[in-house]
């Protein structure tokens, strides 16, 4: 068993050399699963601080923390599952075309979401607020070109 499964490591490990973004996801079905997930999820949290940002719910330090931290560590998953060979979804064709400008775009988005999580740190109102709109920015200038409505 053990040589086994060294084997299939080595194996995998190989295949990862050329392609590191796709080896991960045996299916197209599971990158796409994978990366609306990761999607999914930093939505939920936006919108969780978003909802204190417009006060339709009262401001609590703690749980913008707490969205603030999963967002930037969310912000770094979807990437990887826009490998080769995984167009679909709402996720724009034209994003296989342009990988190093769509790759930007997510750098400019992770950038923003750690910026989002040192400002969160601090309970600052005024300084979330003002960060959270600037990372809001990168999800739809993203959207914008790279998402189907
Ligand atoms: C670099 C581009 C990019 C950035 C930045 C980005 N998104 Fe997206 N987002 C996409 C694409 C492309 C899809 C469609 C993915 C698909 O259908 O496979 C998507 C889909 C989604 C979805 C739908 C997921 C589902 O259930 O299928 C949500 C929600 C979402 N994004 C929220 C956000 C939020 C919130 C941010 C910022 C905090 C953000 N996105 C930043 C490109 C981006």
């Amino acid at each position: 068993m053990k040589s086994l499964i060294s084997l299939g490591l080595a194996a995998a490990l190989t295949a990862a050399t050329p392609l590191i973004a796709s080896a991960q996801f045996a299916k197209k079905e599971d990158a796409l699963k994978y990366r609306q997930s990761a999607l999914q999820l930093t939505g939920q949290h936006m919108g969780r601080i978003g909802a204190m940002m417009k006060g339709d719910i009262p401001f609590n330090a703690a749980e913008v923390q707490k969205s603030a931290n999963v967002i930037a560590t969310l912000s770094t998953l979807p990437w990887e599952a826009f490998g080769p060979d995984t167009d679909g979804g709402k996720a724009k064709p034209v994003i296989w075309k342009e990988t190093d400008k769509f790759k930007a775009a997510s750098e400019r988005y992770m950038k923003a979401a750690v910026e989002l999580n040192t400002a969160a740190k601090s309970g600052n109102l005024e300084q979330i607020r003002k960060v959270f709109g600037a990372t809001q920015q990168t999800c739809r200038a993203c959207h914008d070109d790279y998402r189907e409505r």
